[in-house]
């Protein structure tokens, strides 16, 4: 379906073209002025100048043509050559209705859909997850759903940070604490026990254990380095170990982002593309994109137009040890050709900026990509506390997500169980999912690229921009339509099945606006998937849920005598319920059936 917008300056353009001007002028946008009309064209004044004519002689000469039109029911020339316009209700109800028809509510579908790989997530295995790995979840998440919405391929991989030292501390901690296991006998021939000689609680003690060691102790770094060495070079022992830090260190993760519901499609990690390093770093040297600079193997990526500084692109370093970019890098040549992707979208904080310009110069440079290929990388901001600062727990330590998410539950089943009788089982559920709203809207709602105040209070009130607010929304619509079904199915007055049932002309202010926020989800989709952008659809829905409260403030719907009148007030119900839920659900949240 064409956007509301684009059908309406369509029309607008005819009338321009009928009063001899061209139709470009007639682009229509959302009054700035809702006290005095719906929308306006500014197209007059432009054409002023290539017309020679006065700006409000061709308003009025572009409004004559437009008497007696059934898009517009008013159309006023006003000094200095505004055209302040209103839409005729039937107008604006057949575009809901085609709506209500369509599966996407009128979003177009590509022509070719795209295959599109969304990096994001990004945990380091046994290192605990920070506010960082929270953002990147959420975001990507949302970005990953407004994808695939849009009617494109969309693979999630969660691109784990497993091939790092911390696999080497862990390991020389645990031959300290346990030096009889066969992992650490280069003798051992049998096989290796299935069973994992640490639980996670204890890998997650472990970890920071022997980080801080190795800060104090060189010796005790040294061996964690020849231990990282040993499991990157393959030594049975120390990759048998890995694996069980992987898998133990997995399944948490997995409960972890399933609280969040955050689902990847591909788990891989930093060392799947080990192998393929070497020859692309060979293949680098051979076509003369990779030199030697103070030891180090470098790709330049400076170009001329730069207006500051970005240096080379490291592939080795002097030791001849991989980095963090090598492992990106041989990850873009593992897309490419197993997926194919025509877009590959990042997320990371916003302090990986410059690495990602490196990178994907490096990338484009030595050919990995397509020149056609889309490398997008979305740097967020930080998540701060009240005081301004980095968020920190209560207590003041480094934020454990699990710790965190616990917190918002608990604000939550406050509020909730505060002036409601609810079994206690339920009111726990219910703050889950409206928590969960909670976080997700209140970083969603800002744009990625900005800091933002983590307020608990704030982000878990029912009043105002938040996510509790939106489902609250959808909670009352789900009651009424429930009320209605009730109503009628013990009348026995027909309307037994709501889904029968039509939408009418708007007869009140309020429910035109409703009517007219809702004709505006096809732009909004597109224009957050355009450009990567999941805060429009927050603005969009805070917008429809205000329109929405305001309408039911005024409007007795169960009450209502006219028939007619009610049950097109239930279409509309049913159509507002149905934008709010896809909205969300793309946001990566969902609505309770009462709260
Ligand atoms: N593991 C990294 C970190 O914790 C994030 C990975 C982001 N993705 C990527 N392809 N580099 O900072």
């Amino acid at each position: 379906m064409k956007k509301f917008l684009e059908l309406i300056s369509e029309e607008m353009g005819k009338a321009f073209e009928a009063a001899g001007f061209q139709a470009e002028l007639g682009k229509v946008t959302v009054s700035n002025r809702p006290d005095l009309c719906e929308y306006q064209c500014n197209g007059a004044m432009a054409g002023a100048k290539m017309y020679h004519k006065a700006p409000l002689m061709i308003a009025n000469d572009v409004a004559e043509k437009l008497q007696g039109n059934t898009v517009f029911s008013e159309v006023s020339a006003v000094a200095p050559g505004f055209l302040n316009l209103k839409v005729a209700v039937a107008f604006v109800k057949e575009y809901l209705r085609e709506m209500r028809e369509d599966a996407k509510f009128g979003l177009e579908m590509p022509e070719k859909p795209q295959m599109i790989m969304v990096d994001y997530g990004g945990p380091n295995i046994a290192k605990p997850l920070h506010v960082g790995h929270l953002r990147s979840a959420i975001i990507g998440e949302s970005i990953k759903r407004i994808c695939r919405f849009a009617g494109h391929e969309v693979l999630g991989d969660i691109h784990l940070g497993d091939w790092g030292l911390q696999m080497g501390l862990i390991a020389t901690e645990l031959k300290k604490r346990h030096p009889e296991l066969p992992y650490f006998d280069e003798s051992y021939q049998g096989e290796y026990p299935k069973e994992a000689p640490f639980t996670i609680s204890e890998l997650e003690e472990i970890y920071p254990t022997a980080s801080a060691k190795s800060k104090e102790d060189a010796d005790y770094k040294a061996e964690a380095m020849e231990a990282t060495y040993q499991l990157q070079t393959g030594v049975p022992g120390m990759r048998a170990l890995w694996e069980h830090i992987i898998d133990v260190s997995v399944t948490d993760l997995k409960k972890n982002y399933a609280n969040l519901r955050v689902e990847f499609d591909l788990w891989k990690g930093e060392s799947d593309v080990q192998d393929i390093i070497p020859d692309m770093v060979e293949k680098m040297k051979e076509e003369g994109f990779a030199h030697e600079s103070d030891g180090a193997l470098v790709v330049d990526v400076k170009e001329e137009t730069d207006t500051k500084e970005i240096p080379p692109c490291m592939i080795l370093k002097s030791d001849g040890a991989a980095l963090y970019n090598t492992t990106d890098l041989a990850t873009i040549v593992d897309r490419m050709e197993k997926y194919q992707p025509d877009k590959l979208i990042y997320m990371t904080d916003k302090r990986q900026d410059l690495y990602f310009e490196q990178v994907f110069r490096c990338a484009r440079k030595t050919g990995l990509v397509k020149p056609e290929t889309e490398l997008i990388h979305i740097g967020f901001g930080t998540m701060n506390g009240k005081d301004g600062k980095p968020f920190k727990t209560r207590e003041g330590g480094a934020m454990r997500l699990e710790n965190l998410i616990r917190e918002i539950n608990e604000e939550m089943y406050r509020k909730i169980t505060q002036n409601r009788s609810m079994g206690e089982e339920e009111a726990a559920e219910i703050s889950k999912v409206v928590a969960l709203s909670a976080v997700k809207y209140g970083d969603l709602s800002n744009q990625a690229s900005k800091d933002y105040i983590f307020d608990i209070d704030r982000f878990t009130s029912f009043e105002g921009d938040t996510g509790p607010y939106i489902l609250y929304t959808i909670v009352r619509i789900k009651s009424i339509l429930s009320k209605f079904k009730e109503q009628n199915a013990s009348t026995g007055s027909g309307a037994k099945d709501v889904e029968g049932i039509s939408l009418r002309e708007a007869k009140s202010e309020s429910e035109k606006n409703l009517m007219l926020e809702i004709t505006k989800f096809n732009a909004t989709i597109e224009a957050a998937y355009e450009e990567v952008a999941p805060h429009k659809i927050c603005a969009y829905i805070y917008d429809l849920a205000n329109a929405f409260n305001h309408f039911y403030h005024e409007t007795k719907i169960l009450a209502e005598e006219d028939r007619d009148r009610q049950s097109g007030w239930i279409a509309l119900l049913m159509l507002t319920k149905d934008v709010l839920e896809t909205c969300i659900d793309l946001l990566g949240f969902s609505a309770p059936e009462r709260m």
